[in-house]
């Protein structure tokens, strides 16, 4: 028996549910080295900006237990830079390329989904709308009625599959997943880092130059499963799974819990071999567990 790996996301059909997390693996190209792009089941590159950003300032990483801090900032070369200097790369490497993008208006959604609608190469487009580490844009992942704002007039502006990123900084994360339902996102990915803080006490400052930072890593999973699970109940959309998977029972753990995909984020900082480690083993893993195909598990978790 071969299994059917097929990752089924609503318009976006993947040839198997191991994706790249924004942010966490550069464009493609710096991680290519560590094996074959084109058998992933999709790259998800830094999230782009319409103007380019410096980010925050140094320090932004701090490592701490099962998990990291970071306060990035977005830190990005901008759309023209994108297109011109990045996007040629992904688009060859031959893995679905998702182009994570944020803005800090819903007005700003029209020119990245004109730009990037018509840029060859893109598969489908993720909306970041719960970046911890900026000050503009994370509204629209904590207010439901902000969020159906963005996404609904991105939603206007382009035919493209369209997921939308959320926070796990909100008290009812099913009420974001409801609303960017509503306004026409195909699919849900979640989670984005939970807010952070690492202290230095001899110092009495903060670890990271930024102040509060995002956190990410395998501590994170537990949280980033809840959230998963708690959409798949509230929506009828498919939901990409992201939060401290490291291995491959952590996807399992993701499909069972309501995720149709995963996105591997942090771990590919201390494993940069793990997702091309996930792709090579999946078959022969869901063969020997006797599961014909993944999409039989997907939210099948009892609670
Ligand atoms: C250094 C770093 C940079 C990140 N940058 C982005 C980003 O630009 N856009 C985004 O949507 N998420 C970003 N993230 C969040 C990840 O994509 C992911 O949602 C989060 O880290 C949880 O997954 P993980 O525990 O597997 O890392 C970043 C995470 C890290 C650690």
């Amino acid at each position: 028996m071969t299994p059917d790996l097929t990752a089924r996301l609503g318009p976006l059909t993947l040839a198997n549910p191991i994706l790249t997390a924004s942010g966490t693996f550069g464009y493609g190209r710096e991680m290519a080295s560590w094996g074959d792009l084109s058998r992933l089941g999709g790259i998800v590159p830094k999230t782009v900006t319409l103007a380019p950003r410096p980010g925050n300032a140094a320090p932004r990483t701090c490592e701490t237990t099962a998990g990291l801090l970071n306060a990035i900032g977005l830190d990005n070369d901008g759309l023209d830079e994108f297109i011109a200097g990045k996007l040629p790369f992904l688009a060859a490497a031959g893995a679905p390329v998702i182009v994570s993008i944020a803005a800090k208006t819903p007005e700003e959604c029209d020119p990245l989904a004109e730009r990037l609608h018509s840029a060859p190469g893109v598969a489908a487009l993720e909306l970041n709308i719960s970046c911890p580490n900026v000050s503009g844009g994370v509204d629209f992942g904590t207010d439901p009625r902000l969020c159906e704002k963005v996404v609904g007039r991105l939603r206007k502006k382009t035919t493209l599959p369209l997921a939308v990123k959320l926070s796990p900084n909100v008290t009812r994360i099913a009420d974001i997943a409801l609303a960017a339902e509503a306004a026409g996102a195909d699919i849900i990915t979640a989670v984005n880092t939970l807010y952070g803080l690492a202290v230095d006490w001899r110092r009495g400052i903060s670890r990271v130059a930024n102040g509060y930072a995002g956190f990410s890593g395998p501590a994170i999973k537990p949280v980033a499963l809840r959230c998963v699970s708690q959409i798949f109940r509230a929506v009828k959309i498919p939901i990409i799974g992201v939060g401290g998977i490291a291995s491959i029972d952590d996807v399992m753990e993701f499909i069972v819990a309501g995720a149709s995909a995963v996105q591997i984020g942090t771990a590919s900082f201390f494993r940069p071999r793990l997702v091309f480690e996930l792709v090579d083993r999946l078959p022969d893993f869901l063969a020997k567990e006797n599961i014909a195909s993944l999409t039989e598990l997907v939210g099948t978790l009892k609670l």
